[in-house]
């Protein structure tokens, strides 16, 4: 079967296709004709190297597709042949809160991705796709959008009385913005374009601020929230943009903290958590039994992913190519 290859640390360029044998399902496990798969921003530092316990050579890239399953292993009870479904992103974490163990078994960097024809993983590792969702949709969600749902809705508690700020329209916060439009929350979100902002205010973004223009953007916040500051932050920027993060955040709020998109060595001055009573919660993606929360609430509240453009799955490099251009909106997807 066909598939790509991370062999090396020489970043998305050094990328292979290569020819792999096909798997087949033991006891337990379901195999899976993958359709589409998305790109993360974690599939930069995936092909770069040095990605933290997810490091293996080689590797099959990418931890987002959706696929119809097309084989069973024995004893296998939750899933059929020609039933629609995606992988999760954290193999083995099923329900309950994280640990260590499961951490090694993150698809396309610890253990081979969804960027080949078809894969197999135990019957654990998979959920059913809404009827309503191509397989092009579907495969938007495993990351970004399950990192946003955990970040607004387990970890955190994001209600209509709160005020959200997010950075940037990357996947994650593209999700953080319809999901949490839903409860009605109040939201700020930044980018670098305006372009992509007034992508935002059709979909009902009312407080959007250039950073380009605004580069002391937290002032922006704090003047919008009339000086009070917001509740939560999903922060995706990293060092380069924490502190702002921080100085954007009212008293007693929460920074959820997702990525590192800018400047990973900047220093940053921490104390205004303490001054301010913050609460800093590291998020890691989330457990199948989040998926399954997040599938019924997109369901209830009738949800499309943002899908800014496809590449076929023979141009597989060119997606991951404009995805680096930072020109998205939402997601970028491989079709196969
Ligand atoms: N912890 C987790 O479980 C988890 C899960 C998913 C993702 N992540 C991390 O979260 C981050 C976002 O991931 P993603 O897949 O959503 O990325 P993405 O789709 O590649 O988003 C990139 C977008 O972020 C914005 N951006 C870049 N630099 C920025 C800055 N300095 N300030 C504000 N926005 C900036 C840009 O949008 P504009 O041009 O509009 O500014 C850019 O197009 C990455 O660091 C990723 O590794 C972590």
């Amino acid at each position: 079967m066909k598939g790509y290859q991370v062999q090396t640390t020489g970043g998305i360029e050094d990328i292979k296709a290569v020819t792999l044998s096909e798997p087949e399902p033991g006891p337990g496990e379901v195999k899976v004709k993958i359709h589409a798969a998305s790109l993360n921003y974690r599939d930069f530092g995936i092909a770069e190297g040095g990605y933290y316990r997810n490091d293996v050579r080689p590797i099959v890239p990418l931890s987002d597709g959706a696929g119809e399953v097309v084989s069973i292993g024995e004893g296998v009870t939750r899933f059929a042949v020609g039933d629609r479904v995606c992988p999760i992103f954290v193999r083995d974490w099923v329900s309950g809160p994280i640990k260590e163990t499961y951490l090694h078994s993150c698809l396309g960097g610890g253990v081979d991705g969804v960027l080949r024809e078809y894969v197999v993983y135990p019957e654990h590792a998979f959920v059913s796709i809404p009827d309503n969702f191509s397989y092009v949709q579907a495969a938007t969600l495993p990351c970004a959008a399950l990192t946003a749902w955990n970040a607004l809705f387990e970890l955190g508690n994001v209600t209509s009385d709160d005020t959200v700020l997010l950075l940037g329209t990357g996947g994650v916060s593209t999700f953080a913005f319809q999901f949490a439009s839903k409860v009605g929350s109040r939201i700020v979100l930044t980018s670098s374009m305006e372009s992509k902002l007034d992508v935002f205010r059709d979909m009902g973004l009312t407080h959007g601020v250039n950073y380009k223009d605004h580069p002391e953007w937290h002032k922006e916040v704090q003047r919008i929230t009339n000086e009070r500051g917001v509740d939560y932050v999903l922060e995706v920027g990293g060092p380069g943009t924490l502190e702002r993060s921080l100085k954007s955040t009212c008293v007693g709020g929460h920074v959820q903290l997702i990525g590192v998109l800018d400047s990973p060595r900047a220093k940053i001055a921490p104390m205004i958590t303490v001054f301010n009573a913050l609460t800093v919660q590291g998020i890691y993606v989330g457990s199948r039994e989040m998926f399954e929360r997040m599938l019924l609430f997109i369901s209830k509240h009738n949800i499309m992913p943002v899908v800014d453009k496809e590449f076929p799955f023979d141009s597989a490099l060119d997606a991951y190519r404009y995805m680096s251009s930072q020109r998205h909106v939402g997601k970028v997807v491989i079709t196969f």
